[in-house]
């Protein structure tokens, strides 16, 4: 990549009107970024998005005559083929997927097109949501220089951090947002389907839950080894036999759920000092029904 021009000023347009699209658009504006347009498949959803944000809209065909610099931020089965149809006759491509690295864009990738990624580790559930919801965020970037100076004074200007994955271990990268994501609200759901269960209304069971689960989400993400409590971090074989036995009823997914994540539970009541031949009996208690052990 000989790419030397300076991009810095260029306008710069948003392909893909989705909860990203929106989002990131909020955030440019906001930072005075020089944001031309948001492209859809549909005018109608790509009009709407650009008034959300107070910029015109456009088709993706229509983008790389109005911009140089291009955020696709479209579902990852649809990267390529967006990216065939916004490509620049020079400037900058991101894509916002975390799972793919900056060759998703290799057809479009030339000696005038700088190509990268800039995954926002953030989880972006209301394409309505405040540009605040990106403030602070880690942002994983890769690719082409300009196109990693560019993501890079994106990640700056959200007062964010960036991280750099090495290309081989990017799905471990995305293993770990998952999980620290979405198999939190997994865990939820399942704490929830628990409590109705166990008679308590659906609507007074997430209120109920509320406070033990957000103050063992900020202790966790303070130290999780200073933060497990409960029978696994003491060893209660009897509290967690009685559990189990009573996880029987449950949906069998649940089941595996608590015992696979009591596994790494009591990797960490380990990691606290419990005692070894009391761990080794919780392991086998969670073990003994767990598939594929
Ligand atoms: N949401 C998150 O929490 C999050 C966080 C980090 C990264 N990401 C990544 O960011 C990207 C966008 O995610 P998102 O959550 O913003 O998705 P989304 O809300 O589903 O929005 C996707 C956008 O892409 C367009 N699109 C959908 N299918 C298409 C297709 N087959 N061809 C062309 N355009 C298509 C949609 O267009 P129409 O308007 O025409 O329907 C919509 O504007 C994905 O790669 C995702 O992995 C998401």
């Amino acid at each position: 990549m000989t790419l030397q021009t300076d991009w810095s000023r260029s306008p710069i347009g948003i392909a893909g009107a989705g909860r990203v699209g929106q989002v990131l658009a909020r955030m440019l504006r906001e930072s005075r970024q020089p944001l031309a347009c948001i492209a859809s498949r549909t005018r109608e959803r790509a009009r709407e998005a650009a008034a959300g944000a107070g910029i015109e809209a456009a088709s993706y065909a229509e983008l790389p005559r109005r911009v140089s610099r291009i955020l696709i931020c479209v579902p990852d089965s649809a990267l390529e083929t967006v990216a065939g149809q916004v490509r620049p006759v020079a400037g900058l491509v991101l894509h916002t997927c975390g799972t793919r690295g900056p060759e998703a864009l290799e057809a479009i990738r030339n000696p005038r097109v700088a190509c990268g990624t800039l995954h926002p580790l953030q989880t972006i559930a209301d394409a309505a949501a405040g540009a605040d919801v990106l403030r602070g965020v880690a942002f994983a970037v890769a690719g082409d220089e300009p196109a990693v100076a560019w993501a890079e004074q994106i990640a700056c200007l959200a007062g964010g951090r960036v991280l750099r994955i090495a290309a081989e271990a990017r799905p471990l990268y995305h293993a770990a947002a998952v999980m620290g994501s979405n198999y939190v609200v997994a865990l939820v759901a399942a704490a929830r389907a628990l409590m109705v269960a166990a008679g308590v209304e659906a609507v007074e069971a997430l209120g109920a839950l509320a406070p033990l689960a957000r103050t063992s989400l900020e202790n966790a993400l303070r130290d999780p080894v200073a933060a497990l409590t409960g029978p696994i971090e003491r060893g209660d074989l009897e509290t967690i036999e009685a559990h189990l036995r009573a996880l029987r009823a449950a949906p069998e997914p649940i089941d595996q759920l608590y015992r696979a994540a009591g596994l790494e539970a009591l990797a960490v009541a380990r990691q606290r000092g419990l005692d070894a031949g009391c761990a080794g009996q919780v392991e086998a208690s969670l073990r003994a029904r767990l598939s594929g052990t």
